[in-house]
């Protein structure tokens, strides 16, 4: 599609988030079916649940224009996905790939925020409030999930870093994650301090 106005640029975002939801929506069960951590299986299931919904967010801003939804190919997500894909296959260890299905998720939620911020911005300048308050909702859905994926990298990346499981192992991996979480907690309190 040629697009020659802003308006052109709104609905080619919308028909591109429209079709990355329903690759995503096609993608995460296989994710689910291949994490170990019980944790992040819930996280996911939970981010398809939301994911379904977001996409039907797209369809009601298309019906309230009197427009059928329609996708245009979301390129950037299928090289995303795909890349996840062939990474995660060629893992062996459960605990690392847990830490690659986390890797892979995080980049799609950016991709997504990025696109979702675009949309948001240009459905104000188009005062389509409605639109913008959708759009917006699914921004911060995006946001909360890569904080879950943050959260849950704490603890998985650290136990995909350790090899093996003896008992000193896992001590240390325990005092590695509290010192990780703790590390993490200080910047985050040094950010919020800054902003
Ligand atoms: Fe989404």
């Amino acid at each position: 599609m040629k697009a020659n106005s802003l308006q052109d640029l709104y609905l080619e975002q919308l028909r591109d988030l429209y079709d990355a939801e329903h690759q995503i929506i096609k993608a995460l069960p296989k994710l689910i079916d291949a994490a170990q951590s019980e944790r992040l299986k819930d996280a996911l299931t939970e981010h398809l649940d939301v994911t379904k919904e977001q996409a039907s967010r797209i369809e009601q801003i298309f019906d309230t224009r009197g427009e059928k939804p329609r996708a245009e190919r979301c390129k950037g997500m299928q090289g995303i996905i795909q890349e996840g894909d062939d990474l995660i296959g060629g893992i062996k260890d459960p605990n690392v790939r847990d830490a690659a299905i986390i890797a892979s998720a995080q980049r799609v939620e950016h991709y997504e925020m990025a696109g979702y911020g675009t949309a948001r911005n240009y459905a104000d300048l188009l005062d389509e409030n409605e639109a913008s308050q959708l759009l917006q909702e699914t921004l911060d859905e995006e946001k909360e999930a890569d904080e879950t994926l943050t959260d849950l990298s704490e603890e998985i990346n650290v136990e995909a870093e350790e090899e093996g499981g003896s008992e000193g192992a896992e001590e240390a991996t325990e005092e590695r994650r509290s010192s990780s979480s703790k590390k993490s907690r200080e910047s985050r309190s040094k950010k919020s301090r800054a902003a």
